[in-house]
C-alpha cells in the first residue's frame, strides 16, 4: 500500500531526480518538448504552431551548437492534467532542454510548477493571460498578453465617438484580463461600460448574450474570444441581425483571426480590432514569412503561428549562446533578446520574461492585391507596448 505520504515522497524524489538528471548538457541530440492542442476545440492553435515550428526548422536547419535538435510533439487536447503529465514525462524520460507550446492559459499554469522544480525553461507560444509569466521564473513568453492588446482598442473606441459599450469575453483568465483592461481604459477615456457578459470557454452558446446586447443597445460591443471561436461568433452575430443594428463590433484580433477570417465572409468587413500580428503586415520580413508558410501549408499563418516561429528563434539563439547548455543558463540566454519578427520589432523583457511589441489598430477589409481576401489591414500603431498587467 502506498500511503499519501509515500506518494508525496515519491513525487518529490522524481522531481529532484529530474532536476539532477534531466537534460544532458554535452552529448546527444538537444530535445525540445512541444505540447500543443492538436485535437479538440483549440486544434487550430496546434496546427498553426506545429506548422510554424516545422517552417523554422526547414529554414534554419536542425543543428545548433554542433548538435542535432529534435522536436518531440505531443497532443494535450488543451486539457491541463494531460499537459502536466506529458511535461513530466518529457522532463524525466526524454530529458528535454525546453518545454514549449501551451495553447491555452490553464495548460500553461498547470505546468508552471514543473518548470520551476526541474529548472526547465518553459516557452509559452500561445497562452496570453498576463499572470502566466509570474507563475514560474522559468517561463518566457513569445505570444502576447490580453492587457497588452486590449488597452489600444478601448482607447481607439473612446476617441471614435463610442460612448457606451458592452463587453463580451470568454469566462477564464484571458477573458478576465480583456474585460478588466477594456473597462479601465474606456472609463478613463470618458466612456461607460453598460454590461459585462461572459461565455463559457468550452462549447459556448452566443445566442443568450447577443440577445442581451440587442436589449441594452450600446454604441459598441467589445469582444474577446480565444482563437478558434471567432467564425462561430460572427455567424451568430449576423444571424441575429446585429451587423445591421447600428451596434458597432470591436474586438481583439483573436476574434478576427487570420485562421478563420476567410470563412467569416462579409459580416467581418469593417470590424476594427487591435492585435500584435496580421498576415497582411506590410514588412519585407512578414511577406517572406507568409509566402514560405503558405507554400508549405496551403493555409494562412495567424498570430499563433508567429508565436511558435518566434519561440523557436528564441530557443535556437539561446542554445547557440550557451553552446547547448540548458537550465538556468539557457533561461538567461532567452532574456533580453531583441529581433525583427514577422509581426515587427520585439524584445523579450529580461525582468518580466514577457514580450514587448508593437500593437496595431486594424480594420477588416477585402484586399484586391492579396487575392481579394479578407485581411486585418493595419492603420495605426502603438510602439513597443509592455504588458500593462505587470505595471501595478
Ligand atoms: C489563452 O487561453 O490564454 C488564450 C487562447 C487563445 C487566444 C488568447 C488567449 O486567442
Amino acid at each position: 500500500m502506498i500511503t499519501k505520504r509515500h506518494a508525496l515522497k515519491l513525487a518529490v524524489a522524481l522531481l529532484t531526480s529530474a532536476a539532477a538528471s534531466a537534460y544532458a548538457a554535452d552529448t546527444g541530440p538537444i530535445k525540445i518538448g512541444l505540447i500543443l492542442p492538436m485535437t479538440g476545440q483549440s486544434a487550430s492553435t496546434g496546427r498553426q504552431i506545429d506548422a510554424a515550428v516545422k517552417l523554422w526548422m526547414a529554414q534554419n536547419g536542425n543543428k545548433v551548437a554542433g548538435r542535432t535538435v529534435e522536436v518531440i510533439l505531443k497532443d494535450d487536447g488543451a486539457v491541463p492534467d494531460a499537459t502536466k503529465r506529458i511535461a513530466q514525462e518529457m522532463i524525466v524520460n526524454d530529458k528535454v532542454a525546453v518545454i514549449a507550446g501551451f495553447g491555452i492559459t490553464p495548460t500553461a499554469l498547470a505546468t508552471a510548477p514543473l518548470a520551476t522544480q526541474s529548472k526547465t525553461p518553459l516557452v509559452v507560444m500561445a497562452a496570453a493571460t498576463s499572470s502566466i509569466t509570474q507563475a514560474s521564473p522559468y517561463i518566457v513568453r513569445t505570444s502576447f498578453t490580453l492587457p497588452q492588446v486590449t488597452v489600444a482598442i478601448a482607447d481607439w473606441a473612446a476617441k471614435n465617438k463610442i460612448k457606451k459599450a458592452v463587453t463580451l469575453v470568454a469566462d477564464y483568465g484571458p477573458g478576465f484580463d480583456a474585460e478588466k483592461f477594456f473597462d479601465s481604459q474606456f472609463r478613463l477615456d470618458g466612456g461607460q461600460v453598460l454590461d459585462k457578459l461572459r461565455t463559457p470557454l468550452r462549447a459556448p452558446d452566443f445566442a443568450p448574450v447577443l440577445q442581451k446586447v440587442i436589449d441594452v443597445k450600446p454604441d459598441a460591443l467589445f469582444v474577446f474570444l480565444p482563437s478558434g471561436q471567432g467564425a462561430a461568433f460572427m455567424k451568430q452575430f449576423a444571424e441575429r441581425g446585429l451587423d445591421k443594428s447600428g451596434i458597432r463590433l470591436i474586438a481583439t484580433g483573436d476574434v478576427t483571426d487570420d485562421d478563420q477570417l476567410a470563412e467569416m465572409g462579409d459580416v467581418a468587413i469593417g470590424v476594427v480590432n487591435s492585435h500584435h500580428y496580421s498576415a497582411a503586415h506590410p514588412s519585407a520580413t512578414n511577406k517572406k514569412f507568409v509566402a514560405a508558410f503558405e507554400a508549405a501549408n496551403k493555409f494562412r499563418p495567424n498570430f499563433m503561428a508567429v508565436g511558435g516561429y518566434d519561440g523557436m528563434r528564441v530557443i535556437y539563439k539561446a542554445l547557440e549562446a550557451t553552446k547547448g547548455a540548458g537550465g538556468e543558463a539557457l533561461l538567461n540566454a532567452m532574456k533580453g533578446q531583441v529581433f525583427e519578427s514577422p509581426r515587427g520589432p520585439v524584445l523579450i523583457d529580461a525582468q518580466t520574461r514577457d514580450i514587448v511589441q508593437d500593437v496595431y489598430i486594424r480594420k477588416v477589409e477585402r484586399v484586391p492585391a492579396m487575392n481579394n481576401g479578407l485581411y486585418n489591414v493595419e492603420f495605426d500603431v502603438i510602439k513597443a507596448v509592455k504588458d500593462p498587467g505587470k505595471q501595478k
